[in-house]
């Protein structure tokens, strides 16, 4: 039997807090950025490793294949020429350094840019997962309100003006210009072209994070931050884990040698996975253009499911913007909701639901907003789990006061 002995002296300082023990999805699963299951295109991606491996498999035995650490070349290559095709990005295969999932690209790019005490500025609607980043580092983080086209240029000057004056030269612009997380708004060409001059004028760079543009109901998606400013002063990141699988794990960065070569350095894990790399490439090449408006297309059933549920279950108390794609609905409920609180009695229940607090930098704007992640759940899964929701919100906060346009028995005066 093993000897008890005591970790905890030991641990490094400023650990972040334990992670807790995966016991399964909950049954009505609304968070992460899951996709749809339906969707992952299974017999493609066999195919794709079957022909890859017998073509190259050999190239296993070294790290980084034969293409060195950027990344397995062909996916380099395919990168280059799609995000030419759709973003406009002129960029040769070795200006992309292939990584693991864009979070990986996310702490690269914090890793070379920001310390202790840094400033940034984000929109004040954003991915939690750059939040908890940017609080572990202690950086400063100043958000900046967005409307229906996102990023406001009124607050942004504002904000940079503000920083000006106190002699702070914040470290980058974060923004999701392409269906924002959470909000999915998507900023048209003419702002683009405004936040290019403003964050110029201010020597500020762009941190362009683009996850979501493949998910665009009509397909139409604006030029990326990067091509318009031909690659001065923007990173540029992706991922393939919204528009083919995350558990794959692959995203990437597209910069200049002068940060990529500053991000190798940092970059310790001796590649990211190859296989994931070279069966994406050989599938990718062929099919990635017909996979993915099949997805888009599931996609938009199921938000349409979602948003006619919430209307049935919670009628006006939900407001939310249709989104122009992704497969995140950003909802407000009235401000009696705390959705921190009725994200712990779903949970109880089995719903999952991102709380508002831990996607915005104003905790307080988003004390009754909530994130519904609709990609992975069925319809009727869709359907159930919202009549749940609006149960327990009814039960904890008094609203809705009528579900499913039945009133409650005490008249919502609870
Ligand atoms: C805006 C944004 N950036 C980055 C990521 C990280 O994704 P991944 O590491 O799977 O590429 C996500 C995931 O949801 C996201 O929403």
């Amino acid at each position: 039997m093993a000897v008890p002995f005591d970790f905890t002296p030991l641990f490094a300082p400023n650990l972040p807090a334990p992670a807790v023990k995966w016991n399964g999805f909950p049954r009505y699963n609304f968070v992460g950025g899951h996709n749809d299951a339906e969707h992952v295109p299974v017999e493609g991606l066999m195919a794709a490793a079957n022909a890859v491996l017998k073509r190259e498999g050999r190239t296993l035995a070294t790290y980084g294949l034969a293409s060195g650490p950027l990344g397995y070349r062909p996916l380099r290559e395919f990168l280059s020429a799609k995000l030419k095709r759709h973003a406009g990005i002129v960029c040769a295969p070795d200006d992309i350094l292939i990584t693991s999932g864009s979070l990986q690209a996310l702490d690269l790019v914090n890793g070379i840019l920001l310390a202790r005490g840094d400033t940034v500025l984000i929109e004040q609607e954003t991915y939690g997962g750059a939040l908890t980043r940017l609080a572990r580092l202690g950086v400063n983080v100043i958000g900046v309100p967005l409307d229906r086209e996102g990023l406001r240029m009124d607050a942004l000057s504002s904000a940079l003006d503000d920083l000006k004056r106190r002699g702070i030269r914040a470290k980058y612009i974060y923004t999701i210009p392409t269906v924002q997380n959470p909000t999915g708004a998507i900023m048209g060409e003419q702002r683009r072209a405004e936040l290019l001059r403003l964050a110029h004028a201010h020597g500020v760079p762009i941190f362009e994070d683009e996850c979501y543009s493949d998910l665009i109901w009509d397909g139409r998606r604006p030029p990326a931050l990067y091509a318009m400013a031909n690659g001065g002063g923007v990173i540029h990141i992706g991922s393939f884990s919204k528009s083919v699988s995350p558990a794959l794990r692959v995203g990437y960065i597209v910069g200049g040698w002068d940060i990529l070569s500053r991000m190798l350095a940092l970059k310790t894990d001796a590649g990211s996975g190859a296989l994931e790399q070279m069966v994406l490439a050989e599938f990718c090449s062929a099919e990635f253009d017909a996979h993915v408006p099949k997805l888009t297309s599931g996609l938009r059933a199921k938000l349409e499911t979602l948003m006619e549920a919430l209307a049935e279950q919670f009628g006006t108390a939900a407001e939310f913007e249709d989104p122009k794609g992704g497969i995140y609905l950003w909802v407000k409920l009235p401000e009696a909701v705390d959705t921190l609180k009725l994200a712990q009695a779903a949970l109880a229940a089995g719903i999952a639901i991102n709380p508002g607090p831990e996607w915005t930098a104003d905790k307080a704007y988003g004390k009754s907003r909530l994130r519904i992640c609709f990609a992975n759940p069925s319809k009727a899964t869709i359907r159930q789990g919202v009549a749940e929701l609006a149960k327990i919100c009814s039960r904890e906060f008094g609203v809705p006061t009528r579900i499913a346009n039945v009133a409650r028995a005490d008249g919502g005066q609870m």
